[in-house]
């Protein structure tokens, strides 16, 4: 068996062996990319002279078939490919005789596919992002269509104060915005080309890193050989960024666990967006929000194994750095899915905001606004506090309903008792940030722009 290491060995490598380390099984998703790395080496190789432009044409000549057969499924894997660069290497050299066994010219494995990585990760976490910023524009949708709807706003899952169904969406909203400001930032730090490390420390020939990585489009190469083949900072982060998306799609698929619960009947899923039961007929179960809600904890592993891999670590290269792989291309694919389907699922979902707006007319919600009230005519708010607690616990121990207590109240009266019509305490949320009418429309226009700049940012540093 030949492997691109054989020449120091006397024997085939056990089968075991190569059944535990090979990684084709999952890094031949980096075909593209290691395509495209070696590209831009070869191009490197020719113009510092290594390589004559007969043979740099050769070789690319070769990786365009290669990437062919790659892409049509044509390839014929053969035993010794133990991972995707092998494999690339081995048919170039096929296809292209003593041109293809230059390839490899200053290069290992290390830095080449510590590059791979990085342009899978760049590509990935924009793609990523532009989801992330379709999901928010389904947010904002919905909640300029909520008009004035509203719905209790809770604090340990208790009717709190009413808040506007605008409002309640914006909150998820907003938390997304602060993934897509993390995509971008982790995306601007990995934009570095490891490619011209070599092994560890660099070359004897005359390699200039500074083509490849212009070649490849990266923002800067290297500082530090060693750094370079053994950096996974980028792929923690990369993890963080997307577990955080997944963490709050997580949180929005309790809320629709919640909303869409008989309890509440705050909202209905499309049937599109929904799953039955295979024995109870009258179910439908909101399953992509509780798969939101458990993938979440999956990725979570998949950050935290690869923190655990990373500790301890000499440097610079070790294979441990090959189980960097798997818990990348998982929490991509998972936050893809995820986004996507909570996107799908919140623009066709049903408010019933008749049910919202019930739910948040309990008298008891306008509790805080009776004391507000005492509060403007002077009262310490600790007094006022306490004079509707009083009135609260009266009512419901069930003397009087809380608006005849009220207005029965001298300290209060008839004017206080209005605040408890239905509908009236959310338009008294009137602060810069808050959830009435007034600083919800300022903060739809807020969003709007914010949204609107990330798009923007995010097509620029796309190209
Ligand atoms: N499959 C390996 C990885 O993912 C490629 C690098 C192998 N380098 C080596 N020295 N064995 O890390």
């Amino acid at each position: 068996m030949s492997t691109l290491w054989h020449g120091r060995f006397d024997g085939d490598p056990a089968d075991e062996l190569m059944a535990y380390t090979a990684s084709i099984g999952f890094d031949e998703r980096l075909a593209p990319d290691d395509i495209a790395g070696s590209r831009a080496h070869v191009r490197m190789l020719g113009r510092v002279g290594l390589l004559t432009d007969a043979e740099v044409a050769e070789v690319l000549a070769a990786l365009d078939q290669t990437e062919q057969e790659l892409a049509s499924g044509e390839f014929a894997f053969a035993p010794e490919d133990e991972d995707i660069h092998t494999a690339v290497e081995r048919r170039v050299t096929e296809l292209a005789g003593p041109a293809g066994a230059k390839l490899h010219t200053g290069r290992s494995r290390n830095d080449q596919v510590a590059a791979d990585l990085r342009l899978f990760a760049k590509r990935e976490l924009a793609a990523i992002a532009a989801d992330v910023i379709a999901l928010q524009q389904v947010l904002l949708e919905r909640a300029v269509a909520a008009g004035d709807a509203y719905l209790p706003g809770y604090t340990h899952l208790q009717r709190a104060q009413p808040v506007l169904l605008a409002h309640h969406l914006l909150a998820h909203g907003w938390a997304l915005a602060r993934d897509v400001d993390r995509l971008a930032d982790a995306r601007a730090r990995l934009d570095v080309s490891p490619l011209g490390a070599g092994a560890v420390a660099g070359s004897s020939l005359p390699l200039d890193p500074d083509i490849t990585a212009a070649e490849l489009g990266f923002a800067a190469r290297f500082d530090n050989s060693m750094d370079a083949v053994s950096d996974r900072d980028f792929v923690a982060e990369a993890l963080f960024a997307l577990t955080m998306v997944a963490i709050h799609l997580s949180r929005l698929g309790e809320e629709i666990v919640f909303w869409t619960s008989e309890e509440t009947g705050f909202a209905t899923l499309d049937d599109a967006y929904a799953t039955g039961s295979s024995m109870l007929p009258q179910k439908k179960n909101p399953d992509i929000a509780e798969l939101a809600r458990a993938k979440a904890g999956r990725l979570i592993g998949n950050l935290t194994g690869l923190l655990a891999t990373l500790k301890g670590l000499p440097m610079a290269y070790n294979r441990d750095l090959q189980e960097d792989k798997e818990p990348l291309f998982d929490t991509v694919d998972q936050v893809h899915l995820g986004v996507r389907a909570m996107t799908g699922l919140l623009s066709s979902i049903a408010f019933n905001t008749e049910a919202m707006a019930a739910a948040a007319d309990a008298p008891t919600s306008a509790a805080t606004d009776l004391a507000e009230h005492l509060v403007a005519q002077g009262m310490p708010f600790r007094d006022a506090h306490v004079v509707v607690g009083d009135l609260v616990r009266h009512s419901l121990e069930g003397e009087a309903s809380l608006a005849d207590l009220v207005r029965a109240d001298p300290r209060l009266g008839a004017a206080a008792a209005e605040l408890l019509a239905p509908g009236v305490p959310v338009t008294r949320r009137t602060t810069p940030g808050g959830a009435g009418p007034e600083p919800v429309a300022a903060q739809l226009e807020q969003f709007r722009a914010r949204l609107k700049a990330d798009a923007a940012r995010f097509n620029q540093s796309q190209s």
